[in-house]
């Protein structure tokens, strides 16, 4: 074992170095940090520390970096892809007090936070002046805005407004060996050397803790509308996709669901929403801005090419509750999906015109291994929640085909010009597919950039590559 254990000797040097409020070792709370949403893995850290400052995150990291003590950021645990898990023990580091909103600077259309404000938290707040935060993944009531960025998370909006990338100026982070920096200028444009602030996102806590982020608003648009709109085949709805598109329409959301995904969000949360037999899949689609008038033409040119690609019926959602209930359906997915069966999780992307080959590919791998998929996601992007559930399969199919399924998964999504995951990150469980999408020299190239940032290898030991 290249780290050091955490013994009684230094649980007590970091109570006088951060505070004993700050520290915690019992059972009970080692338990709560050793899993997130991901699968049912689980590693206890050793301990559990609950910074309040940067100050503190600075400490830290410095006492740990002299004493080769692995430490693992941790947002609030929503992830899909094992980032937030401590696998070699140590230090499991909660963001969840350092929870902030420090500023919104309504001049500048900006807002300065700590990195464990609850993203909805932020999306509310600044909603009440008018401003729009469009990042806003399927667990926007829990996650924080330290982990999405860390996963440079999308969510149904990207099609529209881009991806978190797009909306992070400035980032205060510490270094592994304690450092405090910040990446960049709140400016909206930098071209003053190598952009760390976008090296940061998507680095899962492998080269810094993001402690702050100056974050963009934009005007929030002042109406929206909302179609559920059903079809008989699940192809047909990923090609009608990138037609809205040709026809020159950019809705604001444009997600996919398949049947019995809503069959089980309907089974375990209780929704109210009638799915007719012969349907397999729906595209739930928004439109937004300022005109009403312009929007409901929006809504009819694009109810023109869904019928053009036999969709049945459209649903309109009127009221506000009605759109909420939708996208309930839509929201609640993932962890209906959770409930009704083991299942493991992959979140291709491809370019958005390439979906329904992506679709009808992953059902034949589906087919000559004996797995059944759901899929759901926010196709308007292009990218894929791949949900390929246990049900009957025996643990030895399980664990011997379902491997080699993801792999030629994999294989399809690069070979369509897409890559392994489009929000959730490698972290820990997409790693055996790495080399299918970068050459050795790429990956070379990543490791390199891992080295300089964090020479000793203490941040968030085995992830993204090992
Ligand atoms: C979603 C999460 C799983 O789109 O990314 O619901
Ligand atoms: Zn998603």
């Amino acid at each position: 074992m290249r780290f050091k254990a955490v013994d009684t000797e230094i649980i007590e040097q970091l109570k006088n170095l951060l505070g004993t409020e700050s520290v915690f070792t019992e059972p009970e709370t080692l338990k709560e940090y050793a899993h997130d949403e991901t699968e049912d893995l689980y590693y206890l850290p050793e301990l559990v520390v609950k910074p309040s400052t940067t100050e503190q995150v600075a400490r830290l990291m410095r006492f740990c970096n002299e004493r080769n003590i692995p430490v693992t950021p941790r947002g609030a645990g929503t992830g899909l892809s094992g980032g937030a898990l401590p696998i070699y023990g140590g230090v499991s580091l909660s963001m969840e007090r350092m929870n902030k909103i420090l500023q919104i600077d309504e001049r500048n259309l900006q807002a300065h936070v700590e990195a464990g404000v609850i993203t909805e938290v932020l999306i509310d707040e600044v909603a009440k002046l008018n401003l729009l935060y469009p990042i806003d993944p399927s667990s926007k009531g829990s996650c924080f805005i330290g982990g999405n960025i860390a996963h440079g998370s999308g969510g149904p909006r990207v099609l529209k407004y881009g991806t978190l990338r797009d909306y992070i100026l400035n980032l205060e982070v510490v270094l592994p060996n304690g450092e405090i920096m910040w990446t960049g200028a709140n400016t909206l444009k930098y071209a003053s050397g190598y952009n760390l602030t976008q090296l940061m996102i998507g680095s899962e806590g492998t080269l810094g803790v993001i402690t702050k982020a100056v974050v963009k608003l934009i005007p929030k648009p002042c109406y929206n509308l909302l179609m559920m709109a059903s079809f008989p085949s699940a192809e047909l709805a990923c090609q009608a996709v990138s037609a809205i598109f040709r026809a020159g329409m950019t809705p604001s959301a444009l997600e996919f669901m398949e049947r019995s995904g809503i069959e089980w969000v309907i089974k375990y949360d209780d929704i109210k929403f009638e799915v007719k037999n012969h349907i397999e899949a729906y595209l739930l689609i928004e439109v937004d801005g300022n005109n009403l008038d312009v929007l409901r033409t929006d809504c009819e040119k694009i109810g023109e090419v869904l019928y053009h690609h036999k969709c049945e019926d459209i649903l309109l959602g009127e009221s506000a509750n009605e759109k909420d209930e939708l996208w309930k359906i839509r929201r609640k997915m993932p962890l209906s999906v959770k409930a009704n069966s083991v299942y493991k999780e992959e979140d291709t992307v491809v370019p958005r015109a390439e979906l329904p080959t992506l679709l009808k590919g992953i059902k034949s791998i589906g087919n000559k291994y004996g797995f059944k998929s759901v899929c759901y996601g926010h196709a308007g992007d292009g990218n894929l929640h791949v949900n390929i559930i246990k049900d009957s399969m025996s643990e030895h199919d399980w664990k011997t085909k379902l491997p080699l399924g993801i792999k030629e998964i994999m294989e399809l999504t690069v070979s369509l010009q897409g890559t392994l995951s489009g929000e959730h990150g490698i972290g820990l469980i997409q790693q055996p597919y790495m080399n299918i999408k970068f050459s050795e020299a790429h990956l070379q190239l990543m490791r390199n950039i891992k080295q300089v940032f964090d020479p000793k290898g203490i941040l968030n030991p085995g992830k993204i590559f090992n």
